[in-house]
């Protein structure tokens, strides 16, 4: 069991419980939140909205940037007592690579996780719903690292196997899925949308059966490693994931209820 990006803040979690965080880490391996360049405010709030069985949200990446990230965070992030991931993302393929060759080069780093989620700026495509942009993605970035490299797929595809096979065609390790699925609520005090950027992602358990249908499809249709995440909040639901082809269950939302999800979850599994 891994946390699902930017799902758990482990230097937030350190100031709160200290060091028996790390006595009693929660989750295999660490992902960070995704982080971009250059820094980043995130959005307006209201920036969360619960909905049956889930949320949407639409943070907006905040975050302190390439260099922020390796001063500030990489040297509290790798006192955790497990690998860690960074996460990454950005609009053209010459700033992945700058981010792909910074965090590569660092050995506190055990792998890095595209978030490809995200608008080429040049062709205004999601690079993650075009199988030919995460393939030329790949292509760009293999060559700059070691490091393994997973493609966090997007579910607002009507094919993301033909995606996943892309990214595994580009050079990538593994895919990670589900992220979030495209959403809106409108709040009925107000009649305009609860979430102040107007729509954002879904998640949470009403999103699972959807992540089980696009894991199976996906790992029918790939060689290369799955991690399976959306809607885990159960060690049975865990199962469902390794059952649809996952070799790895990341857990995001539920850590919000509860902290120690992903440790209960493992706990759970047998
Ligand atoms: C508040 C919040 C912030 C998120 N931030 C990121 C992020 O920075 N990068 C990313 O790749 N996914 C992000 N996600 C998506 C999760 O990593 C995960 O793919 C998704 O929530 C499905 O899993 P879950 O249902 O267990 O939460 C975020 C999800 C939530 C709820």
């Amino acid at each position: 069991m891994i946390n699902a990006s930017g799902t758990f803040d482990a230097i937030a979690a350190r100031r709160v419980y200290g060091d028996a965080l790390l006595a009693d880490f929660p989750f295999s391996a660490f992902v960070s939140k995704t982080i971009t360049p250059e820094p980043r405010a995130g959005n307006e709030p209201q920036r969360i909205w619960e909905t049956p069985a889930g949320m949407i949200n639409s943070i907006g990446l905040p975050n302190k940037g390439l260099e922020g990230f390796l001063v500030g965070d990489l040297p509290q992030l790798a006192e955790l007592p497990v690998p860690l991931i960074v996460s990454v993302m950005a609009t053209d393929r010459e700033e992945f690579a700058r981010l792909v060759t910074g965090v590569g080069e660092r050995d506190e780093v055990a792998g890095i996780e595209l978030n490809v989620s995200c608008p080429n700026v040049h062709s205004g495509l999601i690079v993650g719903e075009q199988p030919s942009e995460t393939e030329a993605l790949l292509e760009h970035l293999r060559p700059l690292t070691e490091k393994p490299l997973i493609v966090k797929l997007t579910p607002n595809v009507a094919n993301p196997a033909e995606v996943a096979v892309a990214a595994e065609r580009g050079g990538a390790d593994a895919v990670s899925l589900i992220n979030t699925l495209k959403a809106s609520a409108i709040d009925p005090a107000t009649g305009e949308p609860g979430i102040a950027a107007g729509h954002g992602g879904l998640s949470g358990p009403a999103v699972r059966p959807v992540a089980v249908a696009q894991l199976r499809a996906v790992a029918a249709a790939i060689q290369i490693r799955v991690i399976g995440m959306g809607g885990v909040s159960s060690g049975a639901d865990a199962m469902e994931m390794i059952a649809a082809g996952a070799t790895l269950v990341a857990v995001g939302t539920e850590s919000f209820r509860d902290p120690r999800a992903g440790e209960r979850i493992a706990r759970e599994l047998p």
